[in-house]
C-alpha cells in the first residue's frame, strides 16, 4: 500500500512529483523517493522516513531540471524501511528507474536467477528484481513499453509498476495487476497516480485502468494495452471531489475508506504465502521447523482489537494443531507471573508494532527464554524488531484511529500461523491445509458482498441514532466478533455497548435486557455442533424480555427469521472464518452511527492510534 506518482509534460517534474507524493503520503510514510530523467541519465534521490527527509536531501543536493519523472512513498513490505530499500530502484547500469506498489510473489526465484547471471543487488526488495529485469530488456533494444510487457509476463503477485528510461525522455510506462493506478489526462502533459489525489490540482480528467494493463504516457497522449499487447479502451471520467475527499477516495472518513479496502487488504495479506509446490511459506518465520515442533503451548498477548484477533486465533490454533493456547491482555501478562519456558511460543499481535503494554510483555517473555513471534502491520517497528519471528500483515497504513482493516488482516495472519504450525507439526494433511487456503482466498469476494450491502446497514444505523445502549452476543469465533462490535460502538459513538458470550446471558447480563434494547446477535453457521441452535435459544430469551434482536445470519438460514426483528445476511463460510465477514457490518454500523451523531470518526475523543505508554 504505497503511493506512486508519474509525470511527463512541460512543468518541472520535481515539483509535480513531490506535491503528488505529499497528497499520497497517507498511503505510506516509511520512506520516499524520486527519479528524474535528464539528458541520457536518471537522477534519483530517496530517503527513509517522511517526505520531509527527501525534501531536505534534495535541498542539500539539488536534482537536475527535468520535465519527466516518477516518485514513490513507501509502506514497507519486503525489507526494512531504510534509504537503500526506498524506491525508486534502478537497474544494474542505472538506465531505468522503477517504483512499485504490491508484492512480487516469485521474487526469490527471480533473484536467484539474476544472481546466477552475475547481477548484484543493492537492496532487500522485490522491486529491485523488477528494475533489473526491465533494464536487461531495455539494454537489449526493447522500448520501455515492450520491456514492461516482457517483465509482467514473468511476475506473479500484485503490482503496480511505474518506470522511466534515461534514453527516452518522453515516456513513462506503468503496469497494473491487483494494485491501484489511475491516469490523469492534461493538455500537453499526463500523470499517473495511485489515486486521483496525486494529480487533482493539475487535472480533474482521469482514466481508469483495468486489471492486467500496461499504460504509456507521453506529452502527446496516453495509450493502454493488455498484458498480451492488445490495445484496449479505458473509461474516462471527471473527478468532482475536493482534495480532502480525493485523499479518502471519495469517502467522508479514512475509517470508512479503510473498511472498504478490506477485500484488497485481506487478499494482499494472503499473497505469496505458498510455494510453487503448494506448501505454506511465511517470509519472516525465522523459527526453525524443529523449534516449532518443540512448541507445547502458545500464549497470545495483545491489546484491544488485536486482543480479539488473538481470541479467534485460539480457536484456530487449537482446532488445527491441538496445541493449547492462552490469550492474555498484554497489560496483565507479566504481572501474573506467567509460566513460560523455551517450549512456549508467545505470539504478540499489534497493528502499530509500538504498543507499550505489548512490548513490555514480549520483553518479559524473552527473559523467560520463550520464543516470540510478532503479527504486525508496521514493517520495522519495535515489536517485530524485538521478536524472534514475524508475520507481517499487508493492510497498508491504517489512519483511522479505530482499527478495521488492521483487524481483518490480523485474523488472516492468525489463520496462516495456525495452518503453518499444523503443517510443521503434521497435525493436518496438505490437502486439508489446501482446502482452508482456498476458503481463505475466497474471503475477499465474500467481504466485498457484505460491503455491497452497506446501504442497509446505514439504514439500520439511522434507526438507532437515539440509542444509548446496545448489547452484542456471539458464540465460539463469533464471541470475539461481538466484543469487537461493542468496542467499535463505544469508541466511535460513545454509547454503552457490551459484548457477551451468548451462553453467559443467563448468568447475569440478561438483567440488563429491557423493552426496546437493541441486541446484535452474531449467529454461527448451522453445523454439526448445535452452536447455531444454542444461539437461537439465547436470542429467544432476550426477545421474550422485550429486546429488539438484530441477527447476523448466514445466507439461506431461515430458521432464525421468527426471532429476528432485523436480519443482516452474511455469506456462507466455515465457522472459524466467519469473523472475517461478520465483523464488517458491525464496523459499518459503528462508523455510520458515529457519523450521524456528529462525532469525529477518524479521531475519537481521548484515543490515540499508537499507545506508547503503559
Ligand atoms: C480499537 C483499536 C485499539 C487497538 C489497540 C492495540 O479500534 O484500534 O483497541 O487495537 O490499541 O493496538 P496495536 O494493535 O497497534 O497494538
Amino acid at each position: 500500500m504505497c503511493g506512486i506518482v508519474g509525470y511527463v509534460g512541460d512543468k518541472q517534474a520535481e515539483a509535480v512529483v513531490i506535491e503528488g507524493l505529499r497528497r499520497l503520503e497517507y498511503r505510506g510514510y516509511d520512506s520516499a523517493g524520486i527519479a528524474l530523467v535528464d539528458g541520457g541519465t536518471v537522477a534519483t534521490e530517496k530517503r527513509a522516513g517522511k517526505l520531509a527527509n527527501l525534501e531536505k536531501a534534495i535541498a542539500d543536493r539539488p536534482l537536475p531540471s527535468s520535465t519527466i519523472g516518477i516518485g514513490h512513498t513507501r509502506w514497507a513490505t519486503h525489507g526494512a524501511p531504510n534509504d537503500v530499500n526506498a524506491h525508486p530502484h534502478t537497474g544494474g547500469q542505472g538506465r531505468v528507474a522503477l517504483v512499485h506498489n504490491g508484492i512480487i510473489e516469485n521474487f526469490a526465484e527471480l533473484r536467484t536467477e539474476l544472481q546466477a547471471a552475475g547481477a548484484t543487488m543493492q537492496s532487500e526488495t522485490d522491486t529491485e528484481i523488477a528494475a533489473q529485469l526491465l533494464e536487461i530488456d531495455v539494454l537489449a533494444g526493447h522500448d520501455l513499453t515492450d520491456a514492461m510487457l516482457r517483465l509482467v509476463a514473468r511476475l506473479e503477485g500484485a503490482f503496480t509498476l511505474v518506470a522511466v528510461d534515461a534514453d527516452d525522455p518522453d515516456r513513462v510506462v506503468a503496469a497494473r495487476r491487483n494494485s491501484p493506478l489511475v491516469v490523469g489526462i492534461g493538455e500537453g502533459e499526463n500523470f499517473l497516480g495511485s489515486d486521483v489525489a496525486a494529480f487533482i490540482e493539475h487535472t480533474r480528467e482521469a482514466m481508469e485502468l483495468g486489471q492486467d494493463q500496461v499504460v504509456t504516457i507521453t506529452r502527446a497522449g496516453v495509450s493502454v494495452v493488455d498484458f498480451d499487447g492488445t490495445p484496449v479502451d479505458c473509461r474516462r471520467y471527471h473527478v468532482d471531489w475536493d482534495l480532502s475527499a480525493a485523499e479518502k477516495d471519495g469517502h467522508d472518513w479514512f475509517m470508512r475508506k479503510e473498511i472498504f479496502e478490506q477485500p484488497r487488504a485481506v487478499a494482499d495479506s494472503l499473497l505469496g504465502r505458498r510455494t510453487p509446490e503448494g506448501h505454506l511459506h511465511l517470509d519472516e518465520m525465522r523459527l526453525s521447523d524443529q523449534e516449532l515442533r518443540d512448541v507445547d503451548k502458545v500464549i497470545i498477548i495483545a491489546c484491544g482489537t488485536s486482543f480479539y484477533a488473538g481470541m479467534v486465533a485460539k480457536y484456530a490454533i487449537e482446532h488445527w494443531t491441538r496445541v493449547p493456547v492462552e490469550v492474555e491482555l498484554a497489560s496483565e501478562f507479566r504481572y501474573r507471573d506467567p509460566i513460560l519456558d523455551y517450549s512456549t511460543l508467545v505470539v504478540a499481535i499489534s497493528q502499530s508494532g509500538e504498543t507499550a503494554d505489548t512490548l513490555q510483555a514480549i520483553r518479559h517473555a524473552r527473559t523467560q527464554r520463550s520464543k516470540v513471534l510478532a503479527i504486525c502491520n508496521t514493517n520495522g517497528s519495535t515489536i517485530p524488531r524485538e521478536s524472534d519471528a514475524v508475520i507481517y500483515t499487508h493492510a497498508g497504513p491504517e489512519i483511522g484511529v479505530a482499527s478495521t482493516k488492521g483487524f481483518l488482516t490480523q485474523l488472516v495472519a492468525c489463520y496462516l500461523l495456525a495452518l503453518y504450525l499444523a503443517q510443521v507439526k503434521g497435525t493436518r494433511y496438505g490437502d486439508e491445509i489446501d482446502e482452508v487456503m482456498h476458503q481463505l482466498e475466497a474471503m475477499p469476494d465474500h467481504i466485498q458482498r457484505v460491503l455491497d450491502d452497506a446501504a442497509s446497514i446505514y439504514d439500520m444505523a439511522e434507526a438507532h441514532v437515539d440509542t444509548r445502549s446496545v448489547l452484542f452476543l456471539g458464540r465460539h469465533a463469533g464471541y470475539p466478533v461481538a466484543l469487537e462490535g461493542a468496542l467499535k460502538l463505544k469508541e466511535l459513538a460513545y454509547i454503552h455497548a457490551e459484548g457477551f458470550a451468548a451462553g453467559e446471558l443467563k448468568h447475569g447480563p440478561i438483567a440488563l435486557v429491557e423493552s426496546g434494547l437493541p441486541v446484535l446477535c452474531v449467529v454461527p453457521p448451522a453445523g454439526r455442533d448445535q452452536l447455531r441452535d444454542k444461539m437461537v435459544s439465547g436470542i429467544q430469551e432476550v426477545r421474550a424480555r422485550g429486546a429488539r434482536t438484530i441477527c447476523l445470519v448466514e445466507d439461506g438460514d431461515d430458521h432464525i427469521t421468527p426471532y429476528a426483528d432485523e436480519i443482516v445476511r452474511l455469506p456462507r463460510v466455515p465457522v472459524l472464518l466467519q469473523p472475517l465477514v461478520a465483523v464488517v457490518p458491525l464496523q459499518l454500523f459503528a462508523c455510520q452511527l458515529a457519523t450521524l451523531m456528529g462525532h469525529d470518526v477518524d479521531q475519537p475523543r481521548n484515543l490515540a492510534k499508537s499507545v506508547t505508554v503503559e
